[in-house]
Parts: C-alpha cells; structure tokens; sequence
C-alpha cells in the first residue's frame, strides 16, 4: 500500500511515466526530490533509473531481500531488487532468458548496481554445497576483474576501465550453474600514461602494498608505489581504500574460484615484469653511420625482469632497441632511437598486461563455466562503460560511443516492440509513435562497406604513406551530406563558421550528444601492432604463463597476414554481444550520476540534466506513454480500486474484467481514456490515474471511519457482552459455592448425629449381646457338670479296676505295632558286611531292638552262607582258619588278606615236566608252591618245589621234579614262624621219623600264611590234632649237629628283596634278618 502510494505521489512519482505534466522540468525536479528522500530508485514503466547517493543506504539488508523476493513488481517501493527479482522469477517461472542492461556514465553506480543484482539473485535462489560454492565463484569474482581491471579516475575511486558481461547460467529449478564472462577493450593506455590526481590499475597498489616482504623480493620488487615510473612515482592511498586488505581479499578469491597457487604466482610475476618494464630506462647513442640508436641505460631493471621470465637479457635488450626489418629477401637490423625504444616498451607493456587480462577472464571462465549437455537458462548482466563526451574525445570514446549507441538501439527497439507487441496482445488499437531511430548513426560507424570504422581499417590496410589526413578526407567526402556527420570541411562547404570544430576532426551526432573526436591516433589504436621482435622475445621466456600469451612469437607460426584490426574486432564482438541480448528480454538499469565531485546525497541539476538528455529518459517515458500511461491486470485493479463503486464494493461476484467496467462506468470516466485490454485495462492520462487514487484515498478515509465505527460499536458490545457473560459466571460460581458449603455444614452435622445414633444403638446391643453370651457360658458349664455327674455315676463301676493296665498295654501294643511296622519298612541293606540298625525309638524297646538286630544280622549271615558254593566255602574256612592262627600274631597276615588262597601255583597238571610229581600228588594234592630251603650249613637258600597232600610234605628238586624229601604229616613236630612279614619257617620234625633224622627244615614260603593254614587243617583232617604253632623271635632247631639257636632281627629293606638273609653265628647260632 506505501509502495503503491510512492508510485502515485504527485510530488514525488514512483513511475515517471504517471508524471504530469511531462518535462524535462517536472522529471528532473521529480528525480531530485525523489533523490532528497533517499528514494535513489525511479521507474519508467519497468526500467529502473538509479542515482547513485555515493553513501550507504540501510536498502539492502537481507530483510529488504526478503521483502522484494516473489514481489509483485508495481506493488513495491521501486528499488534495483525488484527488477531482479523480476528477472529471475521470469528466468526460473516462464523459461524466458533475462539480460540486466546496466547503463550509465563513469561513477554513475554501474559496477554497484552489477553487484547487487547478483548478490540479490545469489541470496533468492536455493541454497546447497554445490550452488553455494557456485554462487561464490561467481561473486568472488568481482574482486579479481576489480583488481586487474579496476582503477581511480578523477571521476570514479574504483572505475571500471573495461566492459563486461556475465552470463549467469541457471539448471530448470532456478539453480545457478555457472557462468561465463565476455570483457570488452581492456583501457591499457592506463598501464603506461596515467594523468595526475588518477591511478593506474589496483593491482599494482595492491601488491606493493599488501604483498609480504617475501612475495616481494621473490617479485623483485619494492615496496612503495614511488620506485616505479608507471605509477608516476607518486605515493597513492586513497581514503576508504585500503589497499592491503584488497590484496588479501584478491587472493582469497582467487583461491574460491580455484586458481593453484603457481597460477597466482605466475599471475602476479607477469604483473611485477609489466611495473618493472616501466623502470627501464633508455639512453641515446650513435651509430657509426651517425643514425641515432639507444640503450638501456641501467641494465639492473632489464635483468631482474629477464630473471622473473627466465629470458636471455640480451635477447630483451635486442628486442626493446632495435627492429628487424625485412627487405625483399634480407633482413636487416635497424637501431631504433631513445623516442622509438620507448615507444616499445611501453607497447610491450601494454601488450602484456592486456592479454594478461584477456588471460585471467579465461581463466576465470575454465573455473565457473558449466559443463556442457546440461540445459540452461541464462542472466547476463551488462556493465559497460557509459557515454563519454570529453573535452579531447579519441578513438576509444569513439568505440565506446558506438557501443553505447548500440546499446541504445537495442533499448528503442525493444522497448517500442515489447510496448507494441502488448497493445497487440492485448486488442488494443495503436496508432505508431514517432520516436528518434538512432539506427542511422549506427550505420554511420559500423556499416561494413562504407562506414567509418571501415575506412578506418581501409586506411591502415593501404600501402604507401597512411596518416590521419588522408582518413579523415576520405570521410569528409564518403558523409558531405550526412545529418550526422561533421567536420571542417563539411561546414566550410554549407558555409557554416564553427570554430569548435578543430582540423582533423569530425563529429558525430550521436543520439546523446553531438561529440568531436581528434583522429589523431586512430590509425595506430586500430592497429594495434606489436612488433615481431618483442612477441618473439616474449615467446623466447622460459616462464609458461607469458610465453602463452604471446603464441606469434613462436617463429615457426610467422604469419605475414595482418591481424585484425582493434575496431573490427571490437565491431565484431559488439555484434556478437548485440545478437545475443537480442535473444533475451532485456531489463535496463539506468544509472545516473548526481554529481561530479562523489558527495553524499549532492544533486546538481545541469549534470543530471545532461544525463536526462543523452539516456533518453524523456524519450523513454515517451514513448511508454504514447498508448497508455497505466496499464494493470484486471483483478489487481479491481482489487485496488472496488470500493469507489457501490456494486463492487464489498463484493465482486462477476469476473474481473466485468467488475472493472461497471466500476469505471459508475464513476463516469470519459471513455477516450480508457481501453479494456484482453487481461488488462489501459489507462491513457496519469491525470485519470491520480484522479482514481485520489478518490480511493478519500473513500478509504471514509472507509476507514465506518470500519473503525463498527469496529468500536463491536468492541464495546462484544466487551459488555464479555463481562455480563463474567457477572454471571461469577455468581453462579457465587452461588453454587455458598450453597455447597452450606450443604457440607449439613452433612457433617447430619452425619455426625448418625454416628452418635448408631453407636448408642450399637452398644446398647453389646450390651445384650454380652449378657446372653455369659448367660449361654453359664448354661453350658452347669450343663457339662451335670451331663458328666450322670455319666460318671452311669460308668463308675466299669471304671473302677484293671482300667489303667488295660490302657498302658493298649498304648504298649500300639506302640510295639508301630515299632515293628516301621522295622519292617525301614530294613537295611542285604549286605553281611553292612552293621547299620534302626536304634529303638523308646527305651523300653531298647532290649528287643539289640535281640533284633542279632537275630538278623545272623538271618543275613545264613543267607550269605547258605548261597556259598563247596569250594568258596573250603576256601572261606581257610581264610578263618588263617586268621584265628595269625591275625594280631604275625605282620604278613594282613598282607595275605587281599591275597585269595589258590592253592596249586605249579601248574602241575598243564606242566608235563611236572609229570612225575602229579602222580605222586594224585587227587590228594592241597597246595603244591615254590619255596626256599635254608642250608643248615651255611644259612644259603636253595629253591625247592613244595607239595602238600592229605599225607605227605614233599620237597621237590626244581629242575628234576623229582622229590627229594617225603614227610609224612605225622612227622611234623611243629613249625615256628617269626612275627615279621617274613615267609621263614621252621619246620620241626619228631627225632623219630626217618626224615628227621638230617633235622628241622628252614624253609621260606611266599605263600606262608596259606601254606601254614592249610598245613594246619590238613593235619586235623588226619590226625585230628592241631598243628603246634609258634610265633615268635627266637627259637631252637635241630640239625644233625646239634640244636640250633635262630635268633631273627628285623632289619631295614635289605638288599635281597623279601627273602630273609640267615646267617650263621657259629657252630649253634643262626642270625635271621628279616624285613
Ligand atoms: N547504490 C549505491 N549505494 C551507495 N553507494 C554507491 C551505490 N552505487 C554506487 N555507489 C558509489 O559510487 C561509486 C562508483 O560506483 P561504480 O563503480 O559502480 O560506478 P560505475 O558506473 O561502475 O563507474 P565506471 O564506469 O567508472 O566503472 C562506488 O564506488 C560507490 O562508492
Ligand atoms: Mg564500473
């Protein structure tokens, strides 16, 4: 709404097409004032004029981004982002590709406005990795073309002193791909002449300022602009530019966009080599012909610089002083002089630092441009130089004039078709406006036959003698009667004295001035030579980055051809950059200067007059006035507009385009003013327009008042409504408190009087209920004592004797049944080894249980016996027998235990060697074994067979097997054994019997305890006499020579294994050690 109010302030109109009426005046006082309100931003239609307040403006914060993004054009403060924003929104919505024309003289706010279109695209369009780092590719940039580009002229701090245009490339959904940048006749006069209060290009400040003391001395240079004759030797800061910062913010940006670090160093070496040429000095001499030559003068320059470019100092020296020429088929070397070899060095300089500009935008280009295949859609934003009319105007204002009218063609062209085109769409009729076509100026300069720009390249094409002269008399006589054209001569024969008009020079009317241009000089720019000689030097440098730019040097290329020409080139790549904005819908920016001087907020008139005149803004508003002044889609206008009728307003049922008609009938418009479009209404006059709003205002007050009417009534009903509806609220809330307390002081005392009622009752009833019960407990015991009185006296005398025996027994009998039930269930194991018995569980059964215990103990003992078979049980019995003969008697007892009784351990049977000893056992044979016999001589041992049968003792010779001695068991006297776990034994025999008579026999058993055993039963089976045991230490034999005392001694483990050692102690002793 205050945007739409701005557009339509009589005093200060947003449009300038709505102003009224339309001067030079009003438009000029409008821009002033507008410009007053920091209001830098004017439209014409959708052109937007910007005038450069030369301060900040609070206008670009990030909130006014959001402010302007997806805005509706006409409903916003006028302002640059709203013709971005409508641009993008084109570009991205309806697939239309966009170009920002930004146009306007040097300092008008070009650059700027550049900028904040893109930073302003950059900011609305999606966000992510990839389009970031796109997006700051592209903007970063800026500083590198500032940099190189970039320098302060008397008019601008930061001039931009080439042309450029981006193209901004965007994928289907609006995301910035990337981009390619075109530049436009780099000024590179600037590198080597540069006037006083100017500078020459950033850059060179930059790195002596911002550079480190190590990139310097690897640069060979010296800090300080005032060592260097191309910056005049002159300390240059600028206030607000801080060159050091730049520098730094220069190679951060450079390190966005991608260049590697030897790039930038090669970057800035071939910078240092174009400020160092500056300080080679030359020197005249003679040669011996007497033709003038030159020399360097101070060779310490010329070498650093051959250093940096890795170069032979002499082949530079060469180069820089002299000139090959070539004559027929010989070459000669010609001197040149001191004016000449400047003249050189200064091309060369120049030459270097233009192509390495050339070469830095394509650099660039690699790094942002977008891969190809992929679909786009394109930005391009123009910022080139504006219009220049100088005092001494030369052939580059001559070039940018050309292009600046141009430019200005494609803006009267388009303009008109778009405005055409429109009132075509819409159905309107259209009467055509006469408009100035600078079409005809164009074709003055560029006009490939007879234009000047081609007599230009005609004169430098032509051998013999070429000077200005002859170009400029070639021009007067092609354009004596053309409208535009001037120049002495042409006046001179209309008899026109116009002493602003100097020998040669002419002049052109352009459609922004009438300006002069000195030819002197136009043949040497429009050739543009370098000679051979420094593009072979340059060729000749070992450092790749220089060589590149001069690719002529390369001998083998020599190429006789001329290159073309600077205006050529130039009119072609104007062609080139005119086709291609032809291709896209333009939107103008044009930028106007305020003042000369770069104050803040500083308005002179006369200049922004001028800039009035030769921007064609008059011309512009114009000719988008000659139809229609206002045109608006039909709903916005009625939307706007609805309440000045009384059948629009508060509501429209019908479509827009009927409501806008009833509305503009009812309110007795006349007709000539307006036009109802397919989709919009036409409105011709602001004056009807001002009038609309003017109306609208008014009825908006009246509007106002009714809204704030109803809106007060409504307020105050709807809050009395409010605290009646809370009066009551409040008192029933009231009310219902009180009443529920009431109700709870009631229930309480209602509750309480229950509670002392029921307990009166309630204890009144223990009360009786107590007394029944004592009266029932009463009842009982008397009842109890007389039931048991009647029974007792009933049952007396069956009670009177035997009763307590008869129960003593009965809880015997029970007890003794329980005893044994339990025995008879609680049993224990079969095993006769197993002792364990249930104890008796009174005392009184403590007896019966020890006789039961025995009783089956012997039960288990006959049940084990009875399942024996003959032989276990013979074999039993001699165990039984062993242990009543030994047990606690002799130690080897217990180790015969584990032993079973085997009897036979000869094997008598299986061995027929043992023949003749079976038959003399036959069937009487009890234990047949291997013993020891002890001599009675001398106490040694000799190994005997043993037979015992149920009658004899037989000794056996082992190897003969046949028996050597033959007891009867009558014989036996007795035996002696020792207490040891020895298997001596002595056997006594009776003097009677024949074989006593070579006496006792000492013999050792390893089966002793049995033999013994057996010895024993056998000879009670026969004789029924128990065998005569003696156990003991010492005890006497009978050999044939006497008696013999044996005396055994236990000893510790001998050496002859278990076998007992006897020794004998003379004649009548015998020592037995045994273990
Ligand atoms: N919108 C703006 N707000 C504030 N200051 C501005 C604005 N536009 C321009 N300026 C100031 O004006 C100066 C010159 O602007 P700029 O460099 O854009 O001019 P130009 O038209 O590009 O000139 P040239 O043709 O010499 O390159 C800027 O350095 C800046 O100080
Ligand atoms: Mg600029």
């Amino acid at each position: 709404m205050e945007a739409a109010t701005t557009l339509l302030d009589a005093e200060a109109v947003g449009d300038l097409v709505l102003l009224d009426p339309l001067t030079e005046e009003s438009l000029l006082r409008t821009l002033q004032e507008r410009f007053r309100r920091s209001d830098i931003y004017t439209y014409i239609g959708d052109v937007v004029i910007s005038v450069n307040p030369y301060r900040p403006l609070p206008i670009y914060t990030p909130e006014k981004v959001q402010e302007y993004n997806n805005c509706n054009f006409f409903a916003v403060k006028p302002h640059i982002y709203a013709i971005a924003d409508d641009a993008y929104r084109s570009l991205r919505d309806r697939d239309r590709d966009q170009c920002i024309l930004i146009t306007g003289e040097s300092g008008a706010g070009k650059t700027e406005a550049s900028k904040l279109v893109m930073s302003y695209v950059a900011a609305v369009c999606s966000k992510g990795e990839e389009v970031d780092k796109v997006k700051e590719q592209l903007l970063q940039s800026n500083p590198v073309l500032e940099a190189f580009g970039n320098a302060k002229t008397i008019r601008n701090d930061n001039s931009s002193r080439f042309g450029k245009y981006m193209d901004v490339e965007f994928d289907f959904k609006g995301e910035p791909l990337g981009g390619v940048i075109s530049n436009y006749l780099l000024e590179k006069s600037r590198i080597v002449r540069h006037t006083k209060g100017e500078r020459n290009f950033h850059i060179f400040y930059q790195l002596l300022a911002g550079g480190s003391a190590q990139l310097l001395q690897q640069l060979k240079l010296r800090q300080g602009s005032q060592h260097y004759g191309y910056l005049n030797r002159e300390k240059s800061s600028l206030p607000g530019m801080d060159d050091a910062a730049n520098f730094r913010a220069m190679q951060d940006a450079m390190a966005v966009i991608g260049f590697s670090p030897a790039e930038v160093t090669a970057l800035l070496e071939v910078t240092a080599v174009v400020l160092k040429l500056g300080n080679v000095e030359l020197s005249s001499c003679y040669q011996a012909s007497g033709m003038e030559a030159c020399s360097i003068a101070e060779p310490r320059e010329l070498h650093e610089i051959c250093e940096l470019i890795k170069l032979d100092p002499g082949t530079l020296e060469q180069a820089l002083c002299s000139r090959t020429v070539k004559a027929r088929d010989e070459t000669v070397l010609t001197a040149l002089s001191v004016s000449q070899g400047y003249y050189c060095r200064d091309a060369l300089a120049k030459n270097i630092y233009s192509r390495l500009f050339d070469w830095l935008v394509n650099r660039i280009n690699t790094s942002i441009q977008v891969k190809p295949g992929k679909q786009r859609k394109v930005m391009g934003v123009l910022d080139i130089y504006g219009f220049e009319i100088f005092q001494d105007n030369g052939f580059e204002q001559f070039i940018i004039n050309y292009c600046n009218e141009k430019l200005q063609q494609i803006f009267i062209l388009m303009t008109l078709k778009e405005e055409q085109e429109e009132y075509v769409r819409e159905g309107i009729k259209w009467t055509p406006v006469e408009f100035f076509d600078n079409g005809i100026i164009c074709d003055l300069i560029e006009n490939s036959k007879c234009g000047i720009l081609a007599m230009l390249d005609e004169e430098c094409l032509r051998p013999g003698v070429v000077n200005e002269d002859t170009f400029v008399t070639k021009l007067n006589q092609l354009f004596a009667t053309h409208k535009h054209y001037e120049s002495k001569e042409t006046q001179n024969a209309k008899h026109v004295t116009d002493l602003s008009l100097p020998q040669r020079c002419f002049r052109i009317h352009h459609y922004a001035g009438k300006v002069t241009y000195n030819v002197t000089g136009f043949i040497e720019k429009n050739n543009d030579l370098l000679f051979r000689d420094l593009s072979q030097a340059m060729w000749a440098a070992r450092h790749t980055l220089l060589r590149s730019l001069f690719p002529e040097g390369d001998p083998q290329k020599v190429s006789l051809k001329l290159p073309p020409t600077a205006g050529f080139q130039f009119k072609n790549s104007v062609a080139t950059l005119m086709k291609n904005l032809y291709s896209k819908n333009p939107n103008y920016i044009r930028c106007i200067k305020p003042n000369d001087t770069k104050t803040a907020m500083l308005f002179t008139p006369e200049l922004v007059l001028a800039q009035i005149r030769y921007l064609g803004l008059m011309e512009n508003v114009r000719v988008r006035r000659a139809g229609y002044a206002f045109r608006q889609l039909y709903s916005p206008f009625l939307q706007r507009y609805k309440m000045l009728g009384t059948k629009t307003w508060p509501r429209w049922s019908g479509s827009d385009r009927e409501g806008t008609e009833v509305l503009l009938s009812e309110l007795k418009l006349p007709p000539e003013e307006l036009a109802y479009g397919y989709t919009k209404i036409f409105i011709r006059s602001p004056r009807t327009l001002f009038d609309l709003e003017k109306r609208r205002q008014e009825r908006i007050s009246e509007l106002a008042t009714l809204i704030q009417k109803m809106f007060r009534g409504w307020r105050c009903r709807t809050q009395y409504q409010l605290m009646r509806k809370s009066q009551i609220i409040i008192s029933a809330w009231f009310r219902g408190h009180a009443q529920k307390n009431k109700y709870k002081q009631m229930k309480r005392s209602a509750l309480l009087l229950q509670a002392y009622a029921r307990g009166w009752k309630s204890r009144r009833l223990l009360r009786e209920l107590k007394v029944q019960r004592h009266r029932h407990l009463a009842a009982s015991i008397i009842s109890a004592y007389w039931k048991g009185y009647k029974v007792r006296r009933m049952y007396r005398r069956y009670f009177r004797s035997g009763a307590s025996t008869r129960l003593a027994n009965f809880i015997y009998r029970r007890l003794v049944q329980k005893f044994l039930m339990g025995l008879q269930k609680n049993l224990p194991p079969m095993s006769v080894q197993d002792r364990t018995w249930p104890p008796a569980p009174y005392k009184f059964l403590a007896g019966a249980n020890q006789e039961l215990k025995n009783i089956f103990y012997h039960w288990k003992c006959k049940k084990y016996r009875d399942q024996l078979t003959p032989q276990r049980k013979a074999l039993l019995q001699a165990k039984l027998c062993a242990s009543e003969l030994f047990k606690d008697k002799k130690t080897l007892y217990s180790k015969s235990l584990q032993q079973p009784f085997q009897g036979e351990y000869l094997g008598l049977t299986q061995n027929p060697k043992y023949q003749k000893l079976h038959a003399v056992a036959k069937d009487k044979l009890v234990m047949a074994e291997s013993v020891m016999k002890v001599n009675r001589a001398n106490g040694k041992t000799v190994p005997r067979l043993l037979l015992l049968t149920t009658e004899h003792l037989v000794l056996a010779d082992p190897k003969a097997a046949q028996p050597k001695t033959v007891l009867s068991l009558s014989d036996i006297r007795g035996v002696s054994v020792t207490r040891f776990s020895d298997g001596l034994l002595a056997l006594h025999l009776k003097e009677t019997s024949t074989a006593g008579n070579k006496g006792d026999l000492l013999l050792v058993s390893s089966h002793l305890i049995e033999l013994i055993t057996r010895l024993h039963q056998t000879l009670m089976a026969a004789t029924s006499q128990a065998l005569a045991l003696h156990i003991t230490d010492q005890f006497s034999t009978r050999f044939q020579k006497g008696d013999v005392a044996i005396t055994v001694v236990e000893s510790a483990k001998g050496s002859n294994n278990d076998v007992p050692v006897c020794k004998k102690r003379g004649s009548h002793k015998m020592e037995v050690l045994v273990h």
